[in-house]
């Protein structure tokens, strides 16, 4: 571990950070980012393969906005993609509500032309469903409900320098409320789950994360009202779920060996043995970040197979204390809740751990923490970064960036020492950190998720609108953030993804105008459509990235 932050420190950038925005501010164009070595950082070499993308701090950053437009540095450009209602295919699916994650799926490895999965997280009442009648919602209504959350697969290219949606694709097709998924894992067909091995539907799909086999998982985060409104089983929401966007074949899934609580996203990696890392947010004031390792390793040859290991292995939750990964199994709550009848009634089965995962987590000693919700493994030294957007409950307003350094380097670890990377508030720009992604330069992309009904107001006046921003995770502006975009008004950005040579940034414009109580009179009108009487939550592709 100490060696870790050694060779952290040991790399040096020349022509980033702090000179790398004068020039650019100074109006003398672009530049290349070079990496050296200082003397005695061989353990950096694995970082000299690397290609240098296109992407990184390599802009003017804009001020603060209230403007109800996706605003970006000069030299940028966004194009819509797909709207809330959108066509997507031949059949006349259409696009989903309140997009968030979005994952690039490249098609013959091209940076023009792929499948885009997307998470569609929750409806409104206003814009979708209309209003409940007497607290319930009719059959219609939670057709449309279910319906509009889920997942839209989408095929995606850039012609003449515009990015679209090719509604003749033979790929383009939604995963939603109703669509059926099996459970694997403890959990299946368990008393915890009402002994169901099928279950309907995905929806409140927050963030996720690509697998190393190409296909997505995306995570159930708050599923309590829809499952509640739809007079579902709650315990068949709250899971991660696997979908493969170009085979209909692979059945949809959710992996129950993953733990069931409000899923923010899941990052894979590899331990220094093989075997598979997945790093877990629970987005909920005092909760855990988790971790799974699979039993099994992972064998490139055997493709999407590898979705077994998925099955099989150790879901961990972190004790900040200890520095310690602390393992959820039957066994260990038993021993602590000996004697405590109530307690070990609840606690059965490794089922009944898994699906209340948050519960035998501080049961065990796991720590809670400020809203834990993306978590990315930094792709330059393996570090895991986890965003802390909030917590109210005791003054975090603003939230904060933590950076777990695993013991030796290993995502098998089971101890870790951990930083504060970054933190919220007036002194850095930014407030509520929520999805991260990494460019191959090291830079992590953070979006900012200040609620509609806070945003620009009181202590968040200053933020004015939420945000991107990108902050380096090494050389001299360590931690520094440098806004990149602001949202249109009272929307969130969210599902930051970068095509593999970074000259396109995917990202999902949420909730524009989401405090709108008449429709007549909507709060934010983005994406300004021509002919259109209401705001859209929306997919856009920026471009403009340059050497
Ligand atoms: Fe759905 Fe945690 O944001
Ligand atoms: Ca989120
Ligand atoms: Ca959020």
């Amino acid at each position: 571990m100490g060696e870790e932050l050694n060779r952290r420190k040991f790399l040096t950038y020349v022509g980033t950070g702090v000179t790398a925005l004068t020039v650019a501010s100074a109006g003398l164009g672009a530049f290349t980012p070079k990496v050296v070595e200082a003397k005695g950082a061989k353990a950096a070499s694995h970082l000299f393969g690397r290609n240098k993308k296109v992407s990184g701090v390599n802009f003017k950053p804009i001020k603060p906005t209230d403007k109800d437009d996706l605003v970006l540095p000069r030299g940028f450009k966004y194009d819509v993609i797909a709207s809330y209602g959108d066509v997507i295919n031949k059949k006349g699916e259409t696009f989903g509500y309140n997009n968030d994650f979005t994952m690039f799926f490249p098609m013959k490895g091209s940076n023009e032309r792929g499948l885009l999965w997307v998470n569609h997280e929750y409806t409104s009442d206003l814009w979708v469903t209309g209003p409940k009648k007497d607290g319930k919602y009719t059959k219609d209504q939670i057709e449309k409900l279910l319906y509009n959350q889920g997942g839209s697969i989408i095929e995606v290219y850039k012609e003449d320098g515009v990015w679209k949606m090719d509604t003749e694709s033979e790929f383009a097709r939604r995963i939603t409320g109703l669509t059926p998924f099996k459970l694997t894992g403890p959990a299946a067909g368990a008393k915890a789950v009402a002994g169901a091995h099928t279950v309907q539907g995905t929806f409140a799909n927050c963030s996720g994360g690509k697998t190393l086999w190409n296909t997505v998982l995306s995570a159930e985060e708050n599923y309590e009202s829809t499952s509640k409104d739809a007079l579902l089983n709650e315990t068949h929401y709250g899971w991660i779920v696997e979908v493969d966007p170009f085979n209909k074949g692979f059945s949809p899934r959710k992996h129950t060996s993953l733990g069931r609580f409000h899923h923010e996203n899941a990052a894979m990696g590899l331990t220094n043995d093989g075997r598979v890392a997945v790093y877990m947010g629970d987005d909920k004031t005092d909760a855990c970040v988790y971790k799974f390792i699979s039993k099994h390793k992972y064998i490139k040859s055997r493709k999407q197979a590898n979705s077994v290991l998925l099955e099989e292995g150790t879901l961990y939750a972190a004790n900040l204390s200890k520095g310690e990964w602390v393992a959820l199994t039957l066994e260990a709550v038993q021993k602590k809740a000996a004697g405590n009848q109530e307690i070990l009634a609840k606690f059965q089965t490794q089922a009944d751990v898994l699906v209340h995962a948050h519960e035998a987590a501080i049961l065990l000693g796991a720590t809670p923490t400020d809203r834990p919700e993306d978590v990315e493994i930094s792709p330059f030294d393996k570090s895991v970064f986890i965003a802390h957007t909030n917590n109210s409950k005791h003054g975090n307003i603003h939230g904060h960036i933590t950076r777990f350094l695993e013991g030796n380097d290993d995502l098998g670890s089971l101890t870790f020492d951990f930083e504060i990377f970054a933190c919220g508030g007036r002194q850095s720009g930014f407030s509520a950190p929520d999805n991260l992604t990494f460019d191959s330069d090291g830079n992590l992309w953070t979006v900012t998720d200040i609620s509609s009904s806070s945003v620009n107001k009181g202590v968040f006046s200053s933020f004015k609108n939420n945000g991107v921003f990108v902050i380096p995770t090494t050389g001299r502006n360590e931690g520094e953030a440098f806004q990149f975009a602001s949202a249109p008004v009272e929307a969130e950005l969210t599902g930051p993804c970068f095509t593999d040579d970074e000259t396109t940034l995917f990202l999902a414009v949420q909730h524009p105008g989401e405090e709108t109580e008449d429709m007549n009179n909507p709060t934010s009108m983005w994406p300004h459509r021509k002919g259109d009487n209401q705001p859209r939550p929306s997919v856009v592709a920026i471009t403009g990235f340059h050497y």
